[in-house]
């Protein structure tokens, strides 16, 4: 296998071949989602929801987010690690979104971060792209700003809202971003986007008109189960399989079929 860059990233969307991505947070996932092949490996701030039950984002830190990052990168082999830059830690000014940024490279040994926004956070993404970390851009739903918005509802419907939205992904092209994750628009406008710019967008509820995808992966595998957007197809019924092994489990232990006599010293 070779690693996968940035660079390769890009080459993938000029020949047609679309790029796959998947969330992990920690080193025994990642080393099963790293060997299955995927090309991008994101440590979200979803572990914000999905390893730690908070209801939004906004509650993890960048020490947490380290953390998960570095498990991450201590499991792969191939996959380019993308970091998510947690609310709060770039947003005030540029200089502290680059000392997170760093911290981040440093401390994790991931290969690039991740910032939602667009031209609020300018001057944020061009110090970091300066201190030669690749930033992978991030709009439409943009979950960090959940109380500015009041819903996790399609983004960009309207033609303001769309024309922002174009207007950001080509500054983010031009800044010198190596990629974009759109979120939760209309395939249509996603489509538009990346036919527009020569970096690559992924999309996470944004259609197959654009060149990757990505999804959460305990989503995916079925762990979660109380969230069910449209965009989300599930691969496998973790949840209900899990549960069913530990509760037979439990049951065995207690009518002592666990453990048998092969299973003692
Ligand atoms: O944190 C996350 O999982 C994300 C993806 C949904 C793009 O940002
Ligand atoms: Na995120």
């Amino acid at each position: 296998y070779k690693r996968v860059t940035v660079k390769s990233l890009v080459e993938m969307k000029h020949s047609g071949e679309k790029i796959s991505m998947l969330t992990a947070y920690d080193y025994s996932m990642a080393k099963i989602v790293d060997n299955a092949g995927i090309d991008v490996i994101l440590v979200g701030d979803s572990a914000s929801n999905v390893m730690a039950g908070h209801e939004t984002t906004l509650p993890i830190t960048l020490d947490q987010m380290i953390y998960h990052a570095s498990s991450v990168v201590r499991a792969i082999d191939r996959a380019l690690v993308v970091v998510d830059l947690p609310f709060g830690s770039y947003q005030s000014d540029p200089k502290e979104a680059l000392r997170s940024a760093i911290r981040i490279m440093k401390e994790s040994g991931g290969h690039a971060v991740k910032l939602e926004g667009g031209q609020e956070i300018k001057e944020s993404i061009k110090r970091i792209l300066n201190a030669g970390i690749p930033v992978m851009g991030h709009l439409g739903l943009t979950p960090q700003s959940i109380y500015k918005f009041g819903t996790y509802t399609v983004r960009a419907k309207e033609e303001a809202e769309a024309a922002k939205l174009i207007e950001d992904a080509r500054f983010l092209e031009k800044a010198g971003c190596f990629a974009i994750v759109l979120e939760k628009i209309p395939a249509t406008l996603a489509q538009q986007v990346a036919q527009s710019i020569t970096i690559p967008v992924i999309g996470i509820g944004a259609g197959g008109g654009v060149d990757g995808q990505v999804l959460v992966l305990h989503d995916l595998l079925g762990m979660t189960h109380e969230f069910n957007p449209r965009f989300l197809r599930r691969y496998m019924n973790l949840y209900d399989d899990m549960n069913k092994a530990i509760s037979q489990y439990v049951s065995d232990v207690k009518s002592q079929d666990f453990p048998n006599e092969n299973e003692q010293y």
